[in-house]
């Protein structure tokens, strides 16, 4: 791994792909560079030996060369592929999470991040990670666009209204990085940013462990989904059944009304909440309400995490992707058989805390800090 310390206004590298968004970057500055010296050379080189030697003289007529009319199409060509798929295995690799990464939620907000752990540690402006372990943020916002920014780790993301965006990264230095809001966003946007702080594993479970927290995301979705909203009156299975049960459904494609598929992601689930007629599930009706303004992203968050653990992601896990019976018999309800997953139950497999279960206490606020011992800057 390349290091570039000796460029002082050059960011560190402290991720995996962060040498790869470099490489690329050096390329195109080498590229720009060879070319720009060409250029500018054979105007010098022209001007002088092309100059008017005499009034009234005519150069020489070109008719064209195809060789040289080939050359200048095919070297372009090859050279503009090479920065396209260099860009694009870089945006793939960054963009696309692997399965095994860790989960944080990060919500946007006029101005600041707000960030939950799955083992509900809550953050505001600041994000612990462990070093050597591949995270995955799932990101949305309570406003407007904001962007998510670690010049350090090479990762910029817009955060959009309306819908998830995740990325993800593998710290590979311990330290205190710079996050930034890189997307304008209003008066106090320039203040949007704080730390990110990659700790060794032990110093990251013992900043856990010191952190009080209060229900993880998936008891806190399931308290949501039980008591607070009332979700289950419908959806839970019983007499009282009427909307579809989730138990089993993440991860699996089910049929909807008027024929389409759809496959059960957080972006469904989400949509579901807020727009509930959008995309009725095939054989229910569509009675439920909207809770829009009724309720938070970061709640929905919670519902999604809830609605995920029923399928035996844990909190933070990865999604296993379990292939659907997009026709299940019967048609009244898609997950009523087989869809692969064991947690028919409605009891949320919780991620290891290794902490006291506290839920009278709400760290909602920024005042869960620790420095990390082995900062380097
Ligand atoms: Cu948020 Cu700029």
């Amino acid at each position: 791994m390349q290091d570039n310390s000796w460029v002082s206004f050059f960011p560190e590298q402290a991720s995996t792909f962060a040498w790869q968004v470099d490489a690329l970057y050096f390329y195109l500055i080498a590229v720009s560079a060879f070319f720009t010296v060409i250029v500018v050379a054979a105007i010098f080189v022209f001007g002088i030996k092309y100059r008017e030697r005499g009034r009234f003289t005519d150069g020489a007529e070109i008719h064209g060369s195809i060789a040289l009319e080939t050359m200048w199409s095919i070297i372009p060509f090859i050279i503009s592929m090479t920065i396209f798929l260099g860009g694009a295995v870089v945006y793939y690799h960054q963009y696309i999470p692997p399965e095994d990464a860790t989960e944080i939620y990060v919500v946007g907000k006029q101005w600041m991040w707000k960030i939950q752990h799955g083992s509900g540690q809550r953050e505001i402006n600041e994000l612990h990670v462990p070093v050597g372990q591949k995270v995955k943020l799932t990101m949305t916002t309570e406003d407007v666009l904001h962007d998510f920014f670690v010049p350090a780790f090479r990762t910029k993301i817009d955060v959009v209204p309306g819908r998830y965006t995740t990325i993800w990264f593998e710290a590979t230095k311990p330290g205190k990085y710079h996050l930034f809001c890189a997307e304008y966003c209003g008066l106090n946007h320039s203040g949007m940013g704080g730390y990110v702080y990659v700790m060794e594993q032990r110093d990251f479970d013992n900043w856990l462990a010191g952190n009080v927290s209060g229900q993880t995301p998936v008891e806190a979705g399931r308290d949501l989904f039980e008591n607070k909203l009332g979700c289950a009156s419908c959806h839970q299975g019983g007499q009282n059944q009427r909307g579809a049960k989730l138990e089993g459904i993440y991860g699996t494609d089910v049929k909807l009304v008027g024929g389409q598929t759809v496959r059960v992601d957080d972006e469904y689930i989400r949509n579901s909440i807020l727009n509930p007629s959008g995309q009725i599930v095939e054989g229910f009706q569509p009675i439920m309400p909207t809770f829009k303004g009724q309720i938070t992203e970061e709640q929905l968050i919670q519902i999604v995490a809830y609605i995920k653990s029923l399928s035996g992601n844990a909190a933070g896990g990865a999604t296993t992707g379990t292939t659907a019976n997009t026709n299940a018999t019967g048609g009244n309800n898609v997950n009523n058989s087989g869809s692969g997953s064991a947690a028919n139950t409605l009891t949320p497999r919780r991620a290891d805390r290794g902490d006291s279960n506290n839920p009278g206490s709400n760290p909602n606020a920024p005042g869960n800090r620790s420095e990390p011992t082995n900062s380097n800057r």
